[in-house]
C-alpha cells in the first residue's frame, strides 16, 4: 500500500507537472531527466525486494539533489512558479512516505497499511467530491436509457472525418470536417442544404490557419475547437465568424497514444455536454486507460481531470452526456460497436447495472461520435457516411 501510494503520488504529480513545464523550454530537459529518473526509481521500488534499502538511500540523495536544482530553477511564469512550489511540497510529502517506509519495513513492510495515510486519502477524495460538485452543475440528471434509431443522412467525403451542429448557438448549422488531417471546413445553413449538397452547389468554405488532427474536434458557441496538428496536445479555439485564432492552450499529458485504439490518428478527442466542452484522452502511465478533463471553454483553462476506468483498447470513440462517459468498443475488423464502459464523474450513476448498449442495424466502425445535448442525438461518421443516432435520455436515480 506504501508502494502503491507513493506510486500514486510521483505519478500524478509529474504528468500534471511535466504537461505545465512545455512552457518552460529552457528547463525542459531538467523536467524529462528528473521524470526518467523518478520513474526508474519508483519502478524499482516498486518490486519490493531485499535491496530496497540501497534504493531508499539513492531516492533520498536523488530527492536532495533534485530539490536544490527545483529551487534554482529559471522561474519566470507565475504558473510554473506555483508548480515548482506544489512540486517541493509533494517531493518532501514523497520523502516522508519513504521514511515511514522503511520504519516498517522490518515488519511487514510490503503488506502494511498506514491508517493515518487512508484516512487522509479519503478525506482528500471527499474534499475533491465537493469540490467538483460545485463546479459541474448537479441538477444536470439525463443518463442514457437506449440507442433508440440510425439515420444515414448522407455518403460524402472521406472514409473518415467528422462531422456536427453548435448545441451554443448557431444550432442549425451544418459544420462538416472530412479526413484526418485537413484544413477546411464546410459550413451548411441546415441539414437540408447539407443533404442536397453536391458538388455544383457552393457551400461556405473557412480555411483554418493550421491543420487538424484527427476527429475529435467540435463547435461550440461560434468557436471551433480542435487538435492542431503536428502539436503534442495543442487545443485550437477558433472564431468560425471572424475566421481567426482566439485563443489556444495545451492539455497536459495528452497526445502520446490515440484515445481509442481503433481510431489511431486521434489523439485527443472533444466533447460537448449539457456542462460544456470536454477533452478524452489516454496516457501510456495510466496503461491506456482514459482520462476526461473538464475546460473551460471561456478562459481554456483546465477545471479538472479524471483519472477513468475504461481503457482505450478496442474503443472506437466515446461521448459525455451530464458529465458521464460512454466508451463505445468495437472489433478491429470492424463489427457492431457497442458501449461497454460507462464512468461518471459525480459518481451518481451505479456503473455496474447499466446493460451494454448496441448501436442499430449496421456493421462496421466509427470514425467519430458526438453528443448534441439539445437533440438529444449523436453525430456519427462511418466509413464516408454521414449518421445520426438518436438517443432515448432518462433520469439518473
Ligand atoms: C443546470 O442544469 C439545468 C438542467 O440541465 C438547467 O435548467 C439549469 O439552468 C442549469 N444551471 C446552470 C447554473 O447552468
Ligand atoms: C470560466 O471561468 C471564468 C473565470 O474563472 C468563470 O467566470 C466562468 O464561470 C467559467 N465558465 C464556466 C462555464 O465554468
Amino acid at each position: 500500500m506504501v508502494i502503491l501510494q507513493l506510486r500514486f503520488l510521483l505519478v500524478s504529480f509529474f504528468t500534471s507537472f511535466v504537461g505545465e513545464a512545455q512552457y518552460v523550454t529552457q528547463d525542459a530537459e531538467l523536467m524529462h531527466y528528473i521524470e526518467r529518473r523518478f520513474l526508474s526509481l519508483e519502478s524499482r521500488l516498486e518490486k519490493c525486494n531485499q535491496e530496497i534499502l540501497d534504493y531508499v538511500q539513492e531516492f533520498r540523495a536523488f530527492s536532495r539533489r533534485m530539490i536544490s536544482r527545483l529551487e534554482g530553477l529559471n522561474v519566470y511564469k507565475a504558473e510554473i512558479k506555483n508548480e515548482v512550489e506544489h512540486l517541493l511540497t509533494r517531493v518532501e510529502r514523497a520523502q516522508r512516505d519513504i521514511d515511514y517506509f522503511e520504519s516498517v519495513r522490518e515488519s511487514t513492510a510490503c503488506v502494511e497499511v498506514d491508517e493515518d495515510m487512508v484516512e487522509q486519502q479519503l478525506n482528500e477524495e471527499a474534499e475533491e467530491k465537493r469540490k467538483v460538485k460545485l463546479m459541474l452543475n448537479t441538477s444536470c440528471d439525463n443518463m442514457l436509457a437506449s440507442i433508440k434509431s440510425l439515420k444515414i443522412v448522407k455518403k460524402t467525403g472521406d472514409t473518415h472525418g467528422s462531422w456536427m451542429t453548435d448545441p451554443g448557438k448557431n444550432h442549425l448549422k451544418i459544420y462538416f470536417l472530412s479526413g484526418f488531417k485537413n484544413n477546411v471546413i464546410l459550413e451548411f445553413s441546415n441539414i437540408r442544404s447539407f443533404m442536397e449538397w453536391n458538388n455544383k452547389l457552393r457551400a461556405r468554405r473557412v480555411n483554418l490557419p493550421f491543420l487538424w488532427q484527427g476527429t475529435g474536434h467540435v463547435m461550440y458557441n461560434g468557436f471551433l475547437f480542435y487538435h492542431r496538428y503536428g502539436s503534442l496536445n495543442e487545443i485550437v479555439k477558433y472564431n468560425i465568424q471572424r475566421r481567426k485564432i482566439t485563443d489556444r492552450m495545451l492539455l497536459p499529458g495528452a497526445g502520446q497514444i490515440p484515445a481509442y485504439e481503433l481510431i489511431p490518428a486521434t489523439k485527443i478527442d472533444l466533447a460537448i455536454d449539457e456542462q460544456g466542452l470536454w477533452a478524452i484522452h489516454a496516457e501510456p502511465d495510466t496503461s491506456g486507460n482514459l482520462v476526461i478533463t473538464k475546460i473551460n471553454h471561456t478562459t481554456m483553462a483546465v477545471e479538472h481531470t479524471w483519472d477513468t476506468s475504461c481503457n482505450s483498447k478496442n474503443a472506437e470513440a466515446g461521448f459525455l452526456i451530464c458529465g458521464t462517459l460512454y466508451v463505445v468498443y468495437n472489433s478491429p475488423s470492424g463489427g457492431t460497436s457497442r458501449i461497454e464502459c460507462v464512468y461518471d464523474v459525480l459518481d451518481t450513476i451505479n456503473t455496474y447495472e447499466i446493460p451494454v448498449f448496441h448501436f442499430p442495424k449496421r456493421q462496421g466502425s466509427h470514425s467519430v461520435m458526438h453528443y448534441n445535448p439539445k437533440e438529444k442525438q449523436l453525430y456519427a461518421w462511418a466509413e464516408g457516411s454521414q449518421i445520426i443516432y438518436k438517443l432515448q435520455i432518462k433520469q439518473k436515480v
